[in-house]
Formats: structure tokens, sequence, C-alpha cells
């Protein structure tokens, strides 16, 4: 193999890893800027190289052409279901059932595993590649949705197959010298959306002005049966796998505790909170410990699964229908409660999209008083017919919002009304106004006061600005005093303002201007995320910041310059050209030039730059900074040609130094790294 070739294999095998450590770890070791630049020298190799493309190549995610339909695949072995238990007594009963028809349960262990509420899938591995994936289906043929499921980062697209691999593709210590791996594996876990991905994924939408998702479970199941890859891609799915349905060519576990260890080995993402226990009153409580703490997880889980550890006696038990009487579903309470909706408010959001509200009877679903919900947008009230008084079924899973699934319409005695929407702004009393092909309303009035205070809210949020230090109740402080007309304003406050506001003394406003000025130095991407234009999320505004290079350029972009950037269509053209047209957004860009808020070229362009201050040195930071976020202090340093890592070592040029640090002091002393603080790091930087 020449060196190049020897290149290639190693950059695979690294993104693997940090794929593995990222999507199925939750924890990387590597910066987003690093691991971008290992995908592009892939990139190029396989440019220049087409012919050495493996199907197992990062790249080949979300390569597949969309089809016109799924292809059926009949399963190796039934997709079974599960029997429902609600509560205690009926897992016991459970147990006793079983214990009735063979004894041998009374020595088994019980593993509990949280039951996650998301869609089965069957995964094939053949000699260690991911050749096939399949839905459930009817339990014994589901639909081919391999191109889909590729897509998903968490699943492996190759595992090992060679007893002699010490290590996986993930670089995980192998567990397999007991037994040969099989070379045809097909195992089951469970695709679903985290519900912090799904409210980050509804808001986006919401600003854009479409239609928003209902509930992780829906949109899950909706990418995955997306005909176009590239669909799917975009949704962030991930999932947990459980169980091996069938094997070929080698050994697998005899136990469900040791089939969950031996998947976790082999590189699948793999639930943590999973227990074994000796008896059944343990596994029980244990079960009955996470109904209150359901909504610590990340996702949705509507109950636990009590199983059988010895697989061959949960075999030997068999089934009744579909479901096996080795395992149970312990399910949690609903978390629907229906209640009176009192009213219908009426929200401002940042890009002025009017967003209606519920306002509930207060009722509690699983502990927790819920008193407003999501109504999603107008015409969802109108197409579900929810009128003000109804009584409204009420959902609220996890830490999701909740929403109104819908009126009950069989106890309605008259006096409900149906919702109007309003044809004015409820916080400036301006028209609002549709736009084509969109579900939303707007208020386009620039000085209407709500949008004002989300709009600095979105200004200094983490994906735009970034200034930390400026919650929502100084932001909105901020304008009641009028110190703040445009986001351009912040860069003019001073001391003395700040410390006539209330709550303010004279750290806090020290270190809130620090972070204010500090935020002049993000990219131009930030700062194009952050003006807030309709239509121009993070990805949108990465794009002009690459086309354009600077703010001057984008203020003179026409319609015909912005159509011909790549997934840029003439909506957000549209939006683009209109939102500089505009005498109050150029006055507020003539403000923010003044205040030296002008980046010129995005991060990751100059983050190769030999020329910063910071250049050719590593930096290592721990604790807590008093003027950046954890993102900030990154950019701070890669904007100025430094680089940022995790863990200190003997080529870490200096550890920054905050607020209760940890273990990293005490190996930087160890090892000799010099300590610095946040100032000596701006002086090294040149901005001291
Ligand atoms: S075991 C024989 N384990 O719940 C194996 N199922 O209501 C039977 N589910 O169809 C399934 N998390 O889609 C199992 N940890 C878990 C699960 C799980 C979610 C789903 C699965 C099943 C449904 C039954």
């Amino acid at each position: 193999m020449d060196n190049l070739q020897a290149r290639y294999e190693d950059l695979k095998r690294q993104i693997h890893f940090h794929n593995y450590r990222y999507h199925v770890l939750d924890a990387p070791v590597i910066s987003d800027g690093e691991y971008d630049r290992l995908l592009a020298e892939l990139k190029q190799i396989e440019s220049d190289h087409p012919d050495w493309i493996s199907p197992d190549s990062p790249t080949q995610r979300a390569g597949a052409a969309p089809a016109d339909r799924f292809e059926k695949v009949r399963h190796p072995a039934p997709i079974l279901s599960l029997a429902n238990a609600f509560g205690a007594a009926d897992a016991r009963a459970w147990y006793e059932r079983v214990r009735k028809l063979d004894d041998r349960v009374e020595r088994t262990k019980f593993v509990v595993e949280p039951k996650i509420d998301g869609l089965s899938v069957v995964l094939h591995y053949r000699d260690g590649l991911f050749v096939q994936g399949a839905t459930r289906g009817d339990g014994e043929v589901g639909e081919d949705i391999t191109s889909n499921l590729r897509t998903i980062k968490a699943i492996p697209l190759r595992i090992p197959v060679e007893r002699s691999e010490q290590r996986t593709e993930t670089g995980q210590p192998s567990l397999f010298s007991n037994f040969l791996l099989p070379n045809y594996l097909v195992v089951r876990g469970e695709v679903f959306i985290p519900i912090a991905d799904f409210e980050a994924l509804n808001k986006k939408l919401e600003e854009a002005g479409e239609k928003t998702y209902l509930n992780p479970r829906n949109t899950a199941a909706g990418s995955l049966r997306q005909l176009d890859p590239k669909l799917t891609a975009q949704r962030p799915l991930t999932l947990l796998v459980y169980q091996i349905v069938h094997a070929e060519g080698g050994e697998i576990p005899a136990s469900q505790w040791e089939t969950l260890e031996t998947l976790r080995a082999l590189g699948f993402p793999v639930t943590d909170i999973a227990r074994r226990f000796d008896d059944i009153n343990s596994a029980i409580a244990y079960t009955e410990s996470w109904g209150d703490k359901r909504s610590s997880l990340d996702y949705e889980a509507d109950g636990m699964v009590i199983k059988i550890d010895d697989l061959g006696l949960a075999a030997d038990l068999g089934f009744v229908g579909k479901d096996p009487r080795g395992a149970i579903a312990f399910k949690f309470p609903a978390l629907e409660v229906t209640t009176t909706l009192l009213d219908i408010n009426v929200e401002v959001g940042r890009t002025g999209v009017l967003t209606p509200k519920a306002v509930l009877e207060p009722v509690e679903i699983n502990g927790v008083i819920v008193k407003n919900a999501t109504l999603h947008n107008f015409d969802y009230i109108a197409e579900k017919d929810i009128r003000i008084g109804d009584r409204v079924l009420v959902k609220r899973a996890g830490e999701v919002i909740p929403y109104v699934i819908g009126p009950v319409t069989d106890v309605r005695n008259g006096s409900e009304r149906p919702f109007i929407p309003p044809t004015t702004c409820p916080a400036c009393g301006q028209p609002v106004e549709h736009f084509e092909g969109e579900v939303a309303w707007y208020c386009v009035n620039a000085a209407c006061p709500e949008q004002l205070v989300r709009n600095v809210e979105h200004y200094v949020s983490r994906g735009a600005m970034d200034i930390v230090g400026l919650g929502i109740k100084i932001v909105e402080q901020l304008i009641a005093e009028g110190l703040v007309k445009d986001v351009a304003d912040l860069y003019a406050l001073t001391k003395e303002q700040l410390l006539e506001l209330e709550g303010f003394a004279d750290k806090k406003a020290d270190n809130l201007l620090a972070s204010i000025a500090e935020s002049k130095n993000r990219p131009l991407n930030r700062l194009i995320t952050a003006l807030g234009i309709h239509g121009v999320g993070e990805v949108a505004a990465g794009d002009l910041a690459r086309h354009f290079g600077n703010l001057d350029a984008l203020v003179d972009a026409t319609d015909a310059d912005l159509q011909s950037i790549e997934g840029f269509g003439p909506n957000t053209a549209a939006a683009i050209v209109d939102w500089f047209s505009r005498p109050a957004n150029r006055n507020l860009l003539g403000k923010l030039k003044a205040a030296g808020v002008w980046p010129v070229v995005q991060v990751s362009e100059t983050s190769e730059q030999s020329s910063g201050k910071l250049s050719g040195m590593t930096f290592v930071v721990t604790g807590t900074l008093a003027g950046f976020s954890r993102e900030g202090i990154k950019e701070f340093i890669e904007s100025h040609g430094g680089k940022v890592t995790d863990s200190v070592s003997k080529k870490t040029s200096y550890l920054v130094l905050g607020e209760n640090p940890g273990s990293k002091l005490d190996k930087a002393r160890s090892l000799g790294v010099p300590v610095i603080d946040e100032a000596a790091l701006r002086q090294l930087a040149g901005q001291g």
C-alpha cells in the first residue's frame, strides 16, 4: 500500500473513531474544526481516487439517490413485540406465570432497560459491513430503508469480525476473546430523536415560518420513511441497540446482559442505564425508580423493559401471539391529560412570527403543573377545530414543551368560541402579513418592542454572537430603559448606565461589558446568523459568509447573485434582499461597522492561518472563565491562529485557567505546562 492509501485508511479509521466518540459516547475528543479538517482531507483523497471509495467510508452515509418506493425485506427471525404491565402488581403476576411454567425462572437474573419510544429497526452486518437495514413492518416482513439508516451517524458502518482484531473501528478494546464473532449478524434497536434536538429543530422551523413537528416519535417515523435519504440525513436521528436477532458463522452471548456488553464492544450505541438484578423485586424497584426520573432522560421512554437474563430460558418460555413470555414492558403512567383551554395568547417571535399559545386550566402531568402549551400555528387550530373553552387533550412527555393534541368534541356545551387569528400585532398594533407558501403570519414592523426583545435575545445567543451574561431579564431591562433600541446599541453601553440598572454591581457590569466587547471577534457567519434575517439560519449564514467574505459585498448582493448559491431559492434570496434594503437595517449595519463589529472572513477558512498571534500554539482550557463561554474561548483562540485541545500533554503550550478548575491543572503542573489566566491570554493574542 502506498503512503497515500495508508493515509486514506487511517483517515477513515480516525473519522469513524471521532463519529463514535461524538454520536455514540457523546464525548468528543477533538474540536469540530479539527474534525472538519480530517473530513476535508478524506474528501480530497476520494475526489482524486474515486476508485478507492468503499461503502464503509464516512462520506458514504448520505450519498444514495432517492428511491421510488421501499423494497420488502423478510426478517431472519420474527421481530417480536412485548406484553404490557401497568404497575408492580402486574409485573409480579408476570413473574409468577413464568415461574410456574419453568422453575429455572427462580434462579435466573433480570435485566432492566429503558423502553424507548421510537421505531424498531433491524440492521444486517455481513463480514463486518452494514449491508441492510429494515423497519419492523408486521414483524415478519419489513421495508428496506438501508439508505436512510446509513445517514444515522450512531449506526456503525463496519463492526469487527475477527477474534484477532484487537480493536473495533472505533478504537474500543475488544471483548471477544471468549467466542468467535459471527460473520453474519443481525441486530435490533430503536431509532429516535433526542428531545433537545427535537426542540431545536422545531425552534428553527418556527423561526423560518415553517410547520413545526408534533412530537419526536412521529417525526422520527416520518424521517425514516423519506424516499430521499438527504432528507433523512437532515433530521437528528439516533438509536440504541438491544438485541441480537440472528447470527451465522460464530457464537453469540447466552444472556441479555452479555448481549448488551457485546453490542457495546462492537461499537453500537447501547443504553447506559440498563442494570442486572438477582431477583424480580429489585428489578421492579429499579424500574419504578425511573418512573419519577423519566424526564431526566434525553429521549422519550414510555416505560422500562424487564427481561429474563438467560436467553436460552427466555426462548424456551415461548410466546403468546407476538409477545415473548421472557420479557415484559413495564409502562409508565400516560402523559396525556384533559383540561380546559381557557384562552389562546399570541406571542411575537424574533422574526416577527406570531405563535398561538394555549392558556390552560392548570393541570398536573407526571408531577409537573402545566399551564401553557403549544398550539403550533393558526392552521393547526383551524384544522383541529380547537375552540376557546374546549376540553382539550394535552401531552407532556419528557422535557418536550407540552402541546395540545386536540379537542374532546363530545363534551362541548355550545359555549365554546372559535379562535379568530389577529389581523394586527398584539405587541405593537401594526397589521400582520403572510408570505406566500408559509403557514406563519408575521408582524413586519422592525420597531415592534416585543420583536426587539426576541431579536436581542437571538443576537446574543450561543449560535450567534454568544454574549455571556446577557440573559433575557437584562435584555428586557435594557429595552425598557430605552438604552437599547437595536442590537448595535449594546456596543455603546457604559458602565455608568449598567450600574443604574437593578441588580448590577461593579463586577457584573465589568464582566458584561467585557463579553460584549469580546463578541466583536465573532466570525462573519455568526454575525450573519445573529442579524436574524428571515430564512437564514446557521447553515445559510455559513454559505453567505463563504460566498461573500464580508458584509459590504453581501449588502449589495442582488437576487440573482444570491440564487446562484447552491441551496438558495427565490424566497430566501428575496428575504435577504428585502432585509438589506430596509433603511432601519442599513442604519443598524452602519452602527455595527462604526462600533467595530465588522468581521471579514469566516473562522473555518482562517483557522489554518499562520499569521495569528497564537499561531503554532496549543491551548487547553479548564474551569469557568468570566468573559468567555466554552465555545467563545475556542473561537477566540482559533480566530487568532491557535488550537484548542481537550487534554493536557507535553505539547500543550498553555493551560488557560478559570474558576473551579478540574484535574487538568494538576496535570499541567506535573508536566511543567505554563498556566495563564484570561487576561494573559488576551495579551498573548494582542488584545490585552
Ligand atoms: S425488547 C423480544 N427492549 O417496544 C424482544 N423492546 O412495546 C422484544 N422497545 O416492539 C422487544 N425499547 O420496538 C425491547 N429496550 C427495549 C425496547 C423495546 C423499546 C420497543 C420495541 C417493541 C416495543 C414493544
